[in-house]
């Protein structure tokens, strides 16, 4: 078939199915008019460490500190949350006893950013102190911590919300928008590979990811934000799933290990060496807060201890009869994704190059092309912020009332859960040998 590569930045309008994707943007920007009389939403947070002191910390107030007040920080690190206070130039009061600071600040909701296989903890007793949640993913790392929290959320009638700011970028919803207009067609099967860097994916190494205990492994950690983006698109629920994973490169792996980089005799000749201290913020974040809890930020990549896997492929089951090839690789030369969505009518394609060695054109772009059709590039434009953009609007759908969602963006309890079974369940199959049925973890 002849390829006939068209712009489409008109695609929707042409299309006449659903409004341009700039309108969209438009559509989806906070809401200005919000009331100075309206009551500020009080909001504590537990866990001040890169996320939660940045993302839902500096950058939460000053984009919604019309909205929102911070009432209190909390964290098990002393010196960090002392830290986070300085660092937000705020007066409000610091804990390390998370029941103290909800008893005596009172917030409305309390953003949960810990250690993943922490977060549980407070989700749960935060809704039993009379809070709604908005929880970092994954909202927990197995599916006893996950039944725990619904059934507090149904007992108590508190809300979580779980975000997944990985909805809210402009390529993603782009891709949303075309598939929710069944130009294509239903969706037979998705091919989705995801590449983690030597910088990104060793990044995991060197910190609390490389413990399947603390962090689920990234098929937890990390594929919850794939699987809840599939979950999303698809608008269906995973049924089953079948995955292989080893460590071939970090761990056990490396030629030679320290403790950390910092003080390691192979500096010289290891290529996963980093100087923390380069870096301002995160001495004063990580390196300066160490003498309280032992955590460095800087570890060794090849540390014996790691216990998850840096290769994992799977194949999942939907409840809409979709399959989907997966994979994840966390030492590739270059950072991205590759996804497409095969439809009944064609097929949707993306491959995102976040990070790479060297530039190659129209690496960003969308392609749709039609059965016995033409290939059409979508040429969408990235937005400015963390997450291409995501984060902000994803802070946006969190505090301002009444925000429009007309793609479905806004995730609760149950996205927080379908975004975790499969990966949970992907450690089964592994660690079993066989497919695993999400309903042999949990009835929900
Ligand atoms: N959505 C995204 O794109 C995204 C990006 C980064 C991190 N995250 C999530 O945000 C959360 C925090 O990640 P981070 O990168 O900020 O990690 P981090 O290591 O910088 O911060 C974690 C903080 O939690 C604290 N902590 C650990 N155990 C605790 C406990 N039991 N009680 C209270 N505090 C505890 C640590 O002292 C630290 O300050 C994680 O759940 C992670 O998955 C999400």
């Amino acid at each position: 078939m002849k390829e006939n590569v068209t712009s489409r930045r008109d695609f929707l309008t042409t299309a006449g199915k659903a409004a341009a994707v700039t309108t969209a943007y438009t559509m989806l920007n906070p809401i200005k008019s919000f009331s100075q009389q309206q009551k500020k939403i009080k909001v504590a947070i537990v866990g001040t460490g890169s996320r939660g002191s940045g993302m839902w910390g500096k950058e939460l107030l000053a984009e919604q500190g019309d909205k929102v007040e911070l009432v209190g920080l909390c964290d098990i690190n002393p010196l960090r949350v002392e830290f986070c206070k300085k660092y937000l130039d705020t007066n409000v009061p610091t804990y390390t006893d998370f029941e103290k600071m909800v008893k005596e600040t009172k917030p409305d909701r309390i953003i949960v950013t810990t250690v993943d296989a922490t977060h549980h903890q407070y989700i749960i007793r935060g809704m039993e102190l009379g809070c709604d949640i908005v929880t970092e993913k994954p909202m927990t790392t197995d599916e006893e911590k996950c039944k725990a929290i619904l059934e507090t959320e149904k007992k108590t009638g508190k809300k979580v919300t779980v975000t997944f700011n990985y909805r809210y970028s402009p390529h993603r919803q782009t891709m949303k928008e075309i598939l929710m207009s069944g130009e294509i067609g239903e969706i037979v099967s998705v091919d989705f590979h995801w590449y983690l860097d030597i910088i990104h994916g060793a990044d995991y190494f060197r910190r609390w990811h490389r413990l399947r205990e603390k962090s689920g492994s990234l098929w937890v950690h990390k594929a919850s934000h794939h699987f809840d983006l599939v979950n999303w698109w698809l608008e269906a629920e995973p049924t089953e799933i079948s995955a292989f994973g080893k460590l071939n490169k970090y761990g056990k792996n490396g030629p030679f290990r320290s403790k950390t980089c910092r003080g390691c005799p192979y500096k010289d000749k290891c290529d996963f060496y980093w100087d923390i201290t380069n870096n301002p913020h995160y001495t004063k974040l990580y390196v300066e807060c160490e003498k309280a809890d032992g955590y460095t930020r800087d570890g060794c990549v090849f540390r014996e201890d790691v216990n998850i896997w840096d290769t994992m492929t799977a194949n999942v089951k939907y409840t809409n009869d979709v399959v989907m090839s997966y994979s994840v690789n966390a030492f590739t030369p270059y950072e991205g994704y590759r996804i497409a969505f095969n439809c009944s009518k064609g097929r949707l394609e993306h491959w995102n190059h976040e990070r790479q060695p060297w530039v190659v054109p129209a690496q960003d772009d969308i392609r749709l092309t039609k059965n016995f059709g033409t290939t059409e590039i979508i040429t969408v434009k990235a937005a400015e912020g963390g997450h291409g953009g995501g984060d902000t609007r994803l802070r946006d759908m969190v505090f301002t009332p009444g925000m429009p969602d007309p793609y479905k963006q806004a995730a609760d309890s149950r996205a927080g859960a379908m975004a975790i079974l499969p990966g949970i369940a992907a450690r089964y199959s592994i660690d079993e040998n066989r497919t695993v049925k999400i309903s042999e973890l949990i009835n929900i």
